[in-house]
């Protein structure tokens, strides 16, 4: 049976034992049942994304609020979620001026495809595989470092950043009382060559990407070798490669067409300021036409 089916299945018999059954169902076919996260997933999932006062969250699918709720009591964090069901929004509203973050935390009745992204720092969702694959495209889309965290469920091929299974005491749904939580951060667009001065002339770093995984070569003097231990994580890049003299570690900062940072190998840490010269389509399997850089 797919896995969309078998969940509806699972969390519609756990509805009609939970009391919530006397609701009408408030999505159509696509959407995602409701069902609570346990608490105790929901202080782990914002402890995961490390949402700070800084942050401004956006909860697609709110429920009784807890998500946004939780942030702005526990980190001063500010926030919204959007639910389809009415009722769940009055109620998310009503418990955070209960909880006196009224201010900080805001509910509204609006469906999450219709939903502006852009503000948010960090997204919390709980949601089908299928609807998370729904949202993808537009998550990717977002600026760079957005954190991203979802209970139980991924995001098709893209791979989270950090994955882990929980206990879950109290969770409406499943045998086993365990809950997954999945984290990712939005990766700079890098794939491309990228070039720069450094002290053996011109360096040439050409680089692929599917998603958050990259992999390339870097280039100089004549020598062409792969980068190793690369890691991109949101506008964050690290590599080493073994060039001249030995193993060079290069660590930056992406905006646009431009990575700064410092390279370290066996002498003092020196400068690198990167520009893109030729840009590569990366792998992200849903981007949209047009859509190459950011
Ligand atoms: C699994 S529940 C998660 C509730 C809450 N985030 C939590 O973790 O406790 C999913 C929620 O998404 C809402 N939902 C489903 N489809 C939606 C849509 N298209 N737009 C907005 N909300 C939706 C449901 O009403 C439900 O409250």
């Amino acid at each position: 049976m797919p896995l969309l089916v078998r969940a509806v299945l699972k969390v519609g018999t756990l509805l009609l034992l939970s009391g919530y059954a006397a609701m009408p169902a408030a999505q159509d076919y696509g959407d995602t049942p409701y069902v609570q996260t346990p608490q105790v997933v929901v202080d782990t999932m914002l402890k995961v994304a490390k949402v700070s006062a800084r942050d401004y969250l956006i909860d697609l699918g709110s429920g009784d609020g807890r998500m946004i709720i939780t942030a702005a009591r526990r980190y001063g964090a500010r926030g919204f979620g959007v639910d389809l069901d009415k009722r769940l929004v009055t109620l998310a509203n009503r418990n955070a001026a209960k909880m006196g973050v009224a201010d900080r935390a805001v509910f509204y009745e609006r469906d999450l495809h219709d939903t502006d992204l852009a503000k948010a720092d960090v997204l919390t969702i709980y949601l089908l595989p299928e609807v998370n694959l729904m949202v993808r495209p537009r998550i990717l889309a977002l600026k760079p470092g957005t954190r991203l965290v979802s209970h139980d469920y991924g995001f098709g091929e893209w791979p989270p950043d950090v994955e882990f299974t929980m206990d879950a005491p109290g969770k409406p749904v499943g045998r086993d009382q365990k809950s997954k939580v999945l984290f990712w951060v939005v990766p700079s667009r890098v794939a491309g060559t990228w070039t720069w001065q450094g002290p053996a002339g011109q360096y040439e770093l050409q680089l692929d990407q599917v998603f958050q995984k990259i992999t390339g070569t870097l280039s100089t003097g004549g020598r062409r070798v792969d980068i190793e231990k690369a890691v991109l994580t949101g506008t964050d890049i690290r590599f080493e490669a073994a060039l001249d003299k030995g193993r060079q570690a290069f660590h930056g900062k992406v905006v646009d067409n431009a990575i700064t940072g410092e390279w370290r190998g066996s002498g003092a840490p020196r400068k690198w300021a990167a520009t893109r010269t030729a840009l590569r389509e990366g792998r992200f399997t849903d981007l949209k036409p047009g859509v190459t850089a950011r």
